[in-house]
Protein backbone atom coordinates (compact mmCIF):
# COMPACT_ATOMS: atom_id res chain seq x y z
CA UNK A 1 0.00 0.00 0.00
CA UNK A 2 1.53 3.21 -1.08
CA UNK A 3 1.09 6.21 1.64
CA UNK A 4 1.78 9.82 1.64
CA UNK A 5 -0.65 12.85 0.97
CA UNK A 6 -2.79 12.44 -2.70
CA UNK A 7 -2.07 15.16 -4.93
CA UNK A 8 -3.19 16.15 -8.10
CA UNK A 9 -0.35 18.24 -10.45
CA UNK A 10 -2.62 20.22 -12.96
CA UNK A 11 0.06 20.74 -15.94
CA UNK A 12 2.76 18.77 -17.03
CA UNK A 13 5.35 21.64 -18.70
CA UNK A 14 8.53 23.00 -16.54
CA UNK A 15 6.67 23.41 -13.53
CA UNK A 16 4.06 20.94 -13.05
CA UNK A 17 6.51 18.21 -14.35
CA UNK A 18 9.08 19.91 -11.53
CA UNK A 19 6.31 19.97 -9.25
CA UNK A 20 4.97 16.55 -10.15
CA UNK A 21 8.34 14.58 -9.58
CA UNK A 22 9.63 16.51 -6.23
CA UNK A 23 6.86 15.89 -4.25
CA UNK A 24 6.50 12.28 -5.17
CA UNK A 25 10.51 12.08 -3.90
CA UNK A 26 9.27 13.35 -1.00
CA UNK A 27 7.06 11.03 -0.19
CA UNK A 28 3.72 11.31 -1.87
CA UNK A 29 1.18 9.93 -4.41
CA UNK A 30 1.01 12.19 -7.54
CA UNK A 31 -1.27 12.12 -10.29
CA UNK A 32 -0.15 14.32 -13.08
CA UNK A 33 -2.38 15.99 -15.69
CA UNK A 34 -1.77 17.68 -19.09
CA UNK A 35 -4.22 18.38 -21.71
CA UNK A 36 -1.50 16.81 -24.42
CA UNK A 37 -2.42 12.76 -24.72
CA UNK A 38 0.88 12.54 -26.12
CA UNK A 39 2.64 14.06 -23.32
CA UNK A 40 0.69 12.15 -21.04
CA UNK A 41 1.94 8.76 -22.80
CA UNK A 42 5.11 9.62 -23.46
CA UNK A 43 5.59 10.56 -19.78
CA UNK A 44 3.52 7.41 -18.75
CA UNK A 45 6.63 5.72 -20.43
CA UNK A 46 8.84 8.07 -18.41
CA UNK A 47 10.10 9.65 -21.56
CA UNK A 48 10.61 13.12 -19.85
CA UNK A 49 12.25 15.39 -22.77
CA UNK A 50 12.73 18.83 -20.59
CA UNK A 51 16.47 19.10 -20.22
CA UNK A 52 16.59 19.07 -16.66
CA UNK A 53 19.14 17.15 -14.17
CA UNK A 54 17.96 14.35 -12.11
CA UNK A 55 14.50 14.62 -13.51
CA UNK A 56 13.82 11.86 -15.81
CA UNK A 57 15.51 9.29 -12.79
CA UNK A 58 12.88 10.90 -10.20
CA UNK A 59 10.24 10.66 -12.57
CA UNK A 60 11.68 6.72 -13.81
CA UNK A 61 11.37 6.21 -9.52
CA UNK A 62 7.92 8.06 -9.02
CA UNK A 63 6.29 5.47 -11.72
CA UNK A 64 8.23 2.74 -10.85
CA UNK A 65 7.24 2.91 -7.26
CA UNK A 66 3.42 3.47 -8.19
CA UNK A 67 3.39 7.00 -6.34
CA UNK A 68 3.48 8.75 -10.32
CA UNK A 69 0.75 8.89 -12.26
CA UNK A 70 -0.13 10.57 -15.63
CA UNK A 71 -3.69 11.16 -16.70
CA UNK A 72 -5.03 13.46 -19.68
CA UNK A 73 -7.19 16.56 -18.29
CA UNK A 74 -7.55 17.90 -14.61
CA UNK A 75 -11.08 16.62 -14.17
CA UNK A 76 -9.43 13.11 -14.18
CA UNK A 77 -6.76 14.01 -11.74
CA UNK A 78 -9.11 15.69 -9.17
CA UNK A 79 -11.13 12.54 -7.63
CA UNK A 80 -9.80 11.61 -4.27
CA UNK A 81 -7.46 14.46 -4.21
CA UNK A 82 -6.40 16.00 -1.03
CA UNK A 83 -4.33 19.27 -2.59
CA UNK A 84 -4.30 20.29 -6.16
CA UNK A 85 -1.71 22.20 -7.17
CA UNK A 86 -2.20 24.66 -10.71
CA UNK A 87 0.83 24.44 -13.11
CA UNK A 88 -0.74 26.07 -16.18
CA UNK A 89 1.48 28.62 -18.19
CA UNK A 90 0.52 32.18 -18.07
CA UNK A 91 1.62 33.75 -20.59
CA UNK A 92 2.08 37.35 -21.83
CA UNK A 93 -0.98 38.87 -23.57
CA UNK A 94 -0.87 41.38 -26.46
CA UNK A 95 -1.05 44.07 -23.66
CA UNK A 96 1.96 42.71 -21.30
CA UNK A 97 -0.66 41.06 -19.16
CA UNK A 98 -0.57 37.61 -18.01
CA UNK A 99 -3.13 35.46 -19.84
CA UNK A 100 -5.50 33.18 -17.61
CA UNK A 101 -7.44 31.35 -19.93
CA UNK A 102 -5.74 28.26 -18.70
CA UNK A 103 -5.92 28.29 -15.36
CA UNK A 104 -9.42 29.67 -15.76
CA UNK A 105 -10.11 26.34 -17.60
CA UNK A 106 -8.40 23.93 -15.38
CA UNK A 107 -10.82 25.38 -12.69
CA UNK A 108 -13.44 25.03 -14.17
CA UNK A 109 -12.89 21.35 -14.78
CA UNK A 110 -11.96 20.86 -11.30
CA UNK A 111 -15.10 22.56 -9.94
CA UNK A 112 -17.38 19.39 -9.99
CA UNK A 113 -14.70 16.51 -9.07
CA UNK A 114 -13.21 18.36 -6.16
CA UNK A 115 -13.31 16.56 -2.92
CA UNK A 116 -14.59 18.24 -0.16
CA UNK A 117 -11.84 19.53 1.80
CA UNK A 118 -9.32 19.60 -0.36
CA UNK A 119 -7.20 22.64 -1.12
CA UNK A 120 -6.41 24.30 -4.64
CA UNK A 121 -3.13 26.01 -4.63
CA UNK A 122 -2.04 28.07 -7.04
CA UNK A 123 1.86 27.59 -8.23
CA UNK A 124 1.12 29.46 -11.68
CA UNK A 125 2.72 32.80 -11.84
CA UNK A 126 -0.58 35.38 -11.73
CA UNK A 127 -1.26 38.77 -10.69
CA UNK A 128 -1.96 39.57 -7.72
CA UNK A 129 -5.72 38.93 -6.84
CA UNK A 130 -5.87 35.63 -8.76
CA UNK A 131 -6.33 33.13 -5.50
CA UNK A 132 -9.14 35.33 -4.94
CA UNK A 133 -10.43 35.12 -8.32
CA UNK A 134 -10.01 30.94 -8.07
CA UNK A 135 -12.38 30.83 -5.25
CA UNK A 136 -14.90 32.76 -6.83
CA UNK A 137 -14.52 30.84 -9.81
CA UNK A 138 -14.52 27.34 -8.14
CA UNK A 139 -17.63 28.41 -5.63
CA UNK A 140 -16.88 25.55 -3.46
CA UNK A 141 -17.00 27.15 0.04
CA UNK A 142 -15.70 23.51 1.17
CA UNK A 143 -12.41 23.83 -0.89
CA UNK A 144 -9.89 26.46 0.32
CA UNK A 145 -7.62 28.33 -2.20
CA UNK A 146 -3.67 29.51 -1.53
CA UNK A 147 -1.14 30.48 -3.44
CA UNK A 148 2.32 28.87 -3.58
CA UNK A 149 5.08 30.32 -6.04
CA UNK A 150 7.66 28.89 -6.92
CA UNK A 151 11.14 29.98 -7.46
CA UNK A 152 12.78 27.70 -9.55
CA UNK A 153 15.82 28.82 -12.19
CA UNK A 154 15.66 26.39 -15.60
CA UNK A 155 18.60 24.31 -15.37
CA UNK A 156 18.26 23.32 -11.52
CA UNK A 157 14.89 23.11 -11.30
CA UNK A 158 14.85 19.55 -9.11
CA UNK A 159 17.73 20.95 -6.96
CA UNK A 160 15.95 24.17 -6.35
CA UNK A 161 12.78 22.48 -5.41
CA UNK A 162 14.48 20.45 -3.20
CA UNK A 163 16.69 22.86 -1.84
CA UNK A 164 14.31 25.92 -1.48
CA UNK A 165 15.41 29.18 -0.15
CA UNK A 166 11.97 29.53 1.42
CA UNK A 167 8.76 28.13 1.02
CA UNK A 168 5.46 30.69 0.71
CA UNK A 169 2.30 30.01 1.17
CA UNK A 170 -0.41 32.59 0.78
CA UNK A 171 -4.03 31.54 1.93
CA UNK A 172 -7.13 33.09 4.26
CA UNK A 173 -7.46 29.96 5.57
CA UNK A 174 -4.63 29.04 7.92
CA UNK A 175 -5.33 25.37 8.52
CA UNK A 176 -5.13 25.31 4.43
CA UNK A 177 -2.07 26.93 4.55
CA UNK A 178 -0.17 24.46 7.52
CA UNK A 179 -0.94 21.48 5.14
CA UNK A 180 0.10 22.72 2.01
CA UNK A 181 3.45 23.96 4.20
CA UNK A 182 3.29 20.26 5.77
CA UNK A 183 3.97 19.09 2.50
CA UNK A 184 7.70 20.82 2.02
CA UNK A 185 8.71 19.41 5.93
CA UNK A 186 11.29 17.13 4.64
CA UNK A 187 13.08 19.92 3.21
CA UNK A 188 13.78 22.16 6.56
CA UNK A 189 13.29 25.56 4.57
CA UNK A 190 11.99 28.48 5.86
CA UNK A 191 8.42 28.86 5.35
CA UNK A 192 6.67 31.91 4.99
CA UNK A 193 2.47 32.11 5.71
CA UNK A 194 0.86 35.12 4.45
CA UNK A 195 -1.94 36.14 2.92
CA UNK A 196 -2.75 35.55 -1.02
CA UNK A 197 -2.17 38.88 -2.25
CA UNK A 198 1.18 38.73 -0.93
CA UNK A 199 2.26 35.73 -1.90
CA UNK A 200 1.38 36.59 -5.40
CA UNK A 201 2.98 39.74 -5.27
CA UNK A 202 6.39 38.30 -3.63
CA UNK A 203 7.08 36.30 -6.64
CA UNK A 204 6.89 39.02 -8.87
CA UNK A 205 8.99 41.52 -6.67
CA UNK A 206 11.51 38.85 -6.53
CA UNK A 207 11.81 38.42 -10.82
CA UNK A 208 11.71 42.10 -10.91
CA UNK A 209 13.92 42.93 -8.25
CA UNK A 210 16.63 40.54 -9.73
CA UNK A 211 15.96 41.53 -13.44
CA UNK A 212 16.34 45.32 -11.88
CA UNK A 213 19.42 44.34 -10.61
CA UNK A 214 20.84 43.10 -13.84
CA UNK A 215 19.82 46.11 -15.43
CA UNK A 216 21.72 48.18 -12.63
CA UNK A 217 24.96 45.85 -13.10
CA UNK A 218 24.78 46.19 -17.36
CA UNK A 219 24.71 50.34 -16.99
CA UNK A 220 27.42 50.05 -14.66
CA UNK A 221 29.11 48.01 -17.09
CA UNK A 222 29.19 50.70 -19.41
CA UNK A 223 30.12 52.85 -17.35
CA UNK A 224 32.97 50.80 -16.34
CA UNK A 225 34.05 50.80 -20.04
CA UNK A 226 33.83 54.70 -20.92
CA UNK A 227 35.63 55.84 -17.59
CA UNK A 228 38.57 52.66 -18.00
CA UNK A 229 36.85 51.02 -14.64
CA UNK A 230 36.77 47.05 -15.00
CA UNK A 231 33.22 45.68 -13.89
CA UNK A 232 34.35 42.39 -12.47
CA UNK A 233 36.37 43.96 -9.94
CA UNK A 234 33.72 46.60 -9.12
CA UNK A 235 30.86 43.85 -9.02
CA UNK A 236 33.34 41.52 -6.50
CA UNK A 237 33.89 44.88 -4.40
CA UNK A 238 30.01 45.14 -4.56
CA UNK A 239 29.18 41.60 -3.70
CA UNK A 240 31.47 42.00 -1.07
CA UNK A 241 28.97 44.25 1.05
CA UNK A 242 26.88 41.59 2.94
CA UNK A 243 23.85 44.07 2.16
CA UNK A 244 24.29 43.38 -1.49
CA UNK A 245 25.84 39.80 -2.20
CA UNK A 246 27.84 38.41 -4.48
CA UNK A 247 24.80 36.78 -6.96
CA UNK A 248 22.99 38.12 -10.01
CA UNK A 249 25.56 40.37 -10.45
CA UNK A 250 27.34 38.74 -13.90
CA UNK A 251 26.80 41.33 -16.60
CA UNK A 252 25.41 40.16 -19.74
CA UNK A 253 23.43 40.31 -23.42
CA UNK A 254 20.53 41.36 -21.14
CA UNK A 255 18.30 39.21 -19.49
CA UNK A 256 16.11 36.80 -20.73
CA UNK A 257 14.23 33.61 -20.29
CA UNK A 258 10.40 32.89 -19.96
CA UNK A 259 10.11 34.66 -16.72
CA UNK A 260 11.58 37.25 -16.26
CA UNK A 261 10.48 39.63 -19.13
CA UNK A 262 6.98 38.00 -19.00
CA UNK A 263 6.80 38.62 -14.89
CA UNK A 264 7.95 42.46 -15.58
CA UNK A 265 5.78 43.72 -18.46
CA UNK A 266 3.05 41.75 -16.20
CA UNK A 267 3.75 43.84 -13.03
CA UNK A 268 3.87 46.86 -15.17
CA UNK A 269 0.99 46.01 -16.67
CA UNK A 270 -1.09 45.47 -13.73
CA UNK A 271 0.60 49.10 -12.04
CA UNK A 272 -1.12 50.18 -15.30
CA UNK A 273 -4.41 48.72 -14.64
CA UNK A 274 -5.13 50.42 -11.40
CA UNK A 275 -4.15 53.46 -12.53
CA UNK A 276 -0.06 53.54 -11.04
CA UNK A 277 3.23 53.24 -12.87
CA UNK A 278 6.78 51.65 -12.27
CA UNK A 279 9.12 53.76 -13.56
CA UNK A 280 11.68 52.21 -12.04
CA UNK A 281 10.66 48.61 -13.47
CA UNK A 282 9.98 50.52 -16.94
CA UNK A 283 13.51 51.74 -16.96
CA UNK A 284 15.01 48.36 -16.53
CA UNK A 285 13.41 46.66 -19.19
CA UNK A 286 14.32 49.43 -21.34
CA UNK A 287 17.64 49.34 -20.20
CA UNK A 288 17.46 45.99 -21.18
CA UNK A 289 16.75 46.45 -25.14
CA UNK A 290 19.37 49.26 -24.68
CA UNK A 291 21.65 46.39 -23.58
CA UNK A 292 21.00 44.49 -26.90
CA UNK A 293 21.69 47.43 -29.12
CA UNK A 294 25.06 48.43 -26.67
CA UNK A 295 26.07 44.48 -27.67
CA UNK A 296 25.32 45.06 -31.75
CA UNK A 297 27.02 48.28 -31.66
CA UNK A 298 30.49 46.41 -29.80
CA UNK A 299 30.19 44.18 -33.02
CA UNK A 300 29.18 46.91 -35.56
CA UNK A 301 32.37 48.40 -34.57
CA UNK A 302 34.23 45.57 -34.67
CA UNK A 303 33.73 44.76 -38.17
CA UNK A 304 34.64 48.01 -38.90
CA UNK A 305 31.70 50.31 -38.94
CA UNK A 306 29.17 48.10 -41.21
CA UNK A 307 27.06 44.85 -40.71
CA UNK A 308 25.51 44.70 -43.98
CA UNK A 309 26.94 41.65 -45.92
CA UNK A 310 29.16 40.74 -42.94
CA UNK A 311 29.48 37.24 -41.80
CA UNK A 312 29.11 37.26 -37.80
CA UNK A 313 29.66 33.68 -35.67
CA UNK A 314 27.42 33.58 -32.54
CA UNK A 315 28.20 31.18 -29.73
CA UNK A 316 25.14 30.22 -27.85
CA UNK A 317 21.71 30.81 -28.43
CA UNK A 318 19.72 30.15 -25.69
CA UNK A 319 18.91 32.44 -22.87
CA UNK A 320 21.26 30.78 -20.24
CA UNK A 321 23.73 28.03 -20.36
CA UNK A 322 22.38 24.21 -19.15
CA UNK A 323 19.26 25.02 -20.83
CA UNK A 324 18.03 24.39 -24.33
CA UNK A 325 15.10 27.27 -23.57
CA UNK A 326 15.15 29.41 -26.46
CA UNK A 327 11.96 31.26 -25.13
CA UNK A 328 12.75 35.47 -24.68
CA UNK A 329 16.58 34.69 -25.47
CA UNK A 330 18.33 38.05 -25.47
CA UNK A 331 21.32 35.81 -28.20
CA UNK A 332 18.43 35.95 -30.49
CA UNK A 333 17.25 38.97 -29.72
CA UNK A 334 20.62 40.34 -30.96
CA UNK A 335 20.65 37.99 -34.00
CA UNK A 336 17.99 39.85 -35.58
CA UNK A 337 19.16 43.33 -34.59
CA UNK A 338 22.13 42.10 -36.21
CA UNK A 339 19.80 41.01 -39.00
CA UNK A 340 17.69 43.85 -39.59
CA UNK A 341 21.19 45.18 -40.30
CA UNK A 342 21.92 42.82 -43.59
CA UNK A 343 24.63 40.62 -41.36
CA UNK A 344 25.04 36.91 -42.44
CA UNK A 345 24.33 35.31 -38.97
CA UNK A 346 26.01 31.36 -38.60
CA UNK A 347 25.65 30.39 -35.06
CA UNK A 348 26.68 27.27 -32.44
CA UNK A 349 24.78 26.04 -29.92
CA UNK A 350 25.71 23.27 -27.29
CA UNK A 351 21.90 22.44 -27.05
CA UNK A 352 22.00 21.91 -30.87
CA UNK A 353 18.64 23.40 -31.74
CA UNK A 354 16.97 22.37 -34.80
CA UNK A 355 16.36 25.50 -37.35
CA UNK A 356 16.65 29.41 -35.79
CA UNK A 357 15.04 32.00 -38.17
CA UNK A 358 17.58 34.24 -39.71
CA UNK A 359 20.53 31.80 -38.22
CA UNK A 360 22.71 29.31 -39.99
CA UNK A 361 23.08 26.85 -37.52
CA UNK A 362 26.18 24.63 -37.42
CA UNK A 363 27.23 21.90 -35.17
CA UNK A 364 30.68 23.27 -33.62
CA UNK A 365 31.93 26.54 -32.56
CA UNK A 366 34.79 26.37 -35.04
CA UNK A 367 32.02 26.20 -38.31
CA UNK A 368 30.66 29.26 -36.52
CA UNK A 369 33.96 30.81 -36.64
CA UNK A 370 34.95 29.89 -39.75
CA UNK A 371 35.09 32.84 -42.58
CA UNK A 372 33.63 35.02 -39.38
CA UNK A 373 34.62 38.99 -39.13
CA UNK A 374 33.75 38.86 -35.39
CA UNK A 375 32.97 36.00 -33.13
CA UNK A 376 30.23 37.00 -30.66
CA UNK A 377 29.74 34.72 -26.96
CA UNK A 378 25.98 35.37 -26.31
CA UNK A 379 25.64 32.55 -23.71
CA UNK A 380 27.86 31.34 -20.85
CA UNK A 381 28.26 27.56 -21.72
CA UNK A 382 30.98 25.82 -20.34
CA UNK A 383 32.70 24.30 -22.57
CA UNK A 384 33.24 27.47 -24.99
CA UNK A 385 36.41 28.51 -21.97
CA UNK A 386 37.97 25.13 -23.31
CA UNK A 387 37.75 25.85 -27.21
CA UNK A 388 41.20 25.80 -28.95
CA UNK A 389 41.49 29.56 -29.69
CA UNK A 390 44.92 29.19 -31.78
CA UNK A 391 42.34 26.99 -34.08
CA UNK A 392 39.83 29.42 -34.51
CA UNK A 393 42.22 32.08 -34.92
CA UNK A 394 43.42 30.08 -38.40
CA UNK A 395 39.62 29.75 -39.24
CA UNK A 396 37.86 33.20 -38.60
CA UNK A 397 38.54 35.88 -41.18
CA UNK A 398 38.22 39.00 -38.35
CA UNK A 399 40.68 39.34 -34.89
CA UNK A 400 37.29 40.25 -32.74
CA UNK A 401 35.79 38.30 -30.09
CA UNK A 402 32.83 40.14 -28.74
CA UNK A 403 32.54 38.38 -24.92
CA UNK A 404 28.97 39.16 -24.30
CA UNK A 405 29.11 37.37 -21.01
CA UNK A 406 32.50 37.86 -19.26
CA UNK A 407 33.04 34.18 -19.90
CA UNK A 408 36.72 33.82 -21.65
CA UNK A 409 40.00 34.05 -20.31
CA UNK A 410 41.20 37.17 -22.16
CA UNK A 411 45.01 35.85 -21.87
CA UNK A 412 44.01 32.90 -23.86
CA UNK A 413 42.22 34.49 -26.70
CA UNK A 414 44.92 37.09 -26.73
CA UNK A 415 47.71 34.22 -26.77
CA UNK A 416 46.20 33.54 -30.08
CA UNK A 417 46.32 36.82 -31.32
CA UNK A 418 42.81 37.64 -31.61
CA UNK A 419 41.17 41.01 -29.65
CA UNK A 420 39.00 39.95 -27.01
CA UNK A 421 36.08 42.71 -26.38
CA UNK A 422 34.37 41.92 -23.20
CA UNK A 423 31.55 44.12 -21.44
CA UNK A 424 33.03 46.61 -18.90
CA UNK A 425 36.40 46.74 -19.02
CA UNK A 426 39.27 48.31 -20.65
CA UNK A 427 39.16 48.46 -25.15
CA UNK A 428 41.54 45.27 -26.07
CA UNK A 429 44.23 47.15 -27.18
CA UNK A 430 44.68 48.53 -23.61
CA UNK A 431 44.29 45.38 -21.68
CA UNK A 432 46.92 43.73 -23.89
CA UNK A 433 49.49 46.01 -22.96
CA UNK A 434 48.71 46.08 -19.03
C1 LIG B 1 14.26 32.91 -13.09
C2 LIG B 1 14.35 33.02 -11.57
O1 LIG B 1 15.72 32.94 -11.15
C3 LIG B 1 13.51 31.95 -10.91
O2 LIG B 1 13.54 32.12 -9.50
C4 LIG B 1 12.07 32.06 -11.43
O3 LIG B 1 11.23 31.09 -10.85
C5 LIG B 1 12.05 31.95 -12.95
O4 LIG B 1 12.91 32.95 -13.50
P1 LIG B 1 15.39 31.42 -14.99
O5 LIG B 1 14.51 32.11 -15.96
O6 LIG B 1 15.59 29.94 -15.12
O7 LIG B 1 14.89 31.67 -13.49
O8 LIG B 1 16.83 32.10 -15.15
P2 LIG B 1 17.95 32.75 -14.23
O9 LIG B 1 19.04 31.78 -14.01
O10 LIG B 1 17.40 33.44 -13.06
O11 LIG B 1 18.47 33.88 -15.27
C6 LIG B 1 17.59 34.85 -15.83
C7 LIG B 1 18.32 35.71 -16.85
O12 LIG B 1 19.27 36.54 -16.21
C8 LIG B 1 19.10 34.89 -17.89
O13 LIG B 1 18.94 35.51 -19.14
C9 LIG B 1 20.52 34.97 -17.38
O14 LIG B 1 21.48 34.80 -18.39
C10 LIG B 1 20.55 36.37 -16.80
N1 LIG B 1 21.58 36.59 -15.78
C11 LIG B 1 21.51 35.93 -14.58
C12 LIG B 1 22.61 37.49 -16.02
O15 LIG B 1 22.69 38.11 -17.09
N2 LIG B 1 23.53 37.70 -15.02
C13 LIG B 1 23.48 37.09 -13.82
O16 LIG B 1 24.34 37.35 -12.96
C14 LIG B 1 22.44 36.15 -13.59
Amino acid sequence: MVSGVKIAVIGAGYVGLTTAACLTSLGHRVVCADIDPAKVRALSRGEVTIREPGMAELVGVGLAEGRLRFVVGAGKAAPGAEVVFLCVPTPMGPDGAAKLAALEAAVAELRDPLPPDSVVVNKSTVPVGTAARVGELLGRPDVAVASNPEFLREGSAVHDFLNPDRIVIGSADLDAAKRVAALYEALNAPVLLTDPASSEMIKYAANCYLATRLSFVNSIAELCERMGADVNDVTRGMGYDQRIGTAFLRPGPGWGGSCFPKDAHALLRSAAVIGSDFPLLRAAIDTNARQQRLVVGKIRQAVGGRLAGTRVGLLGLTFKAGTDDLRDSPALAIAELLAAEGAELVGYDPSMPGAVAGIRVVDSAYAAAAGASALVLLTEWPEFRELDWERIAGQISGRYVIDARNHLDPLVVHHAGLLHQCLGQPAPQRALSR
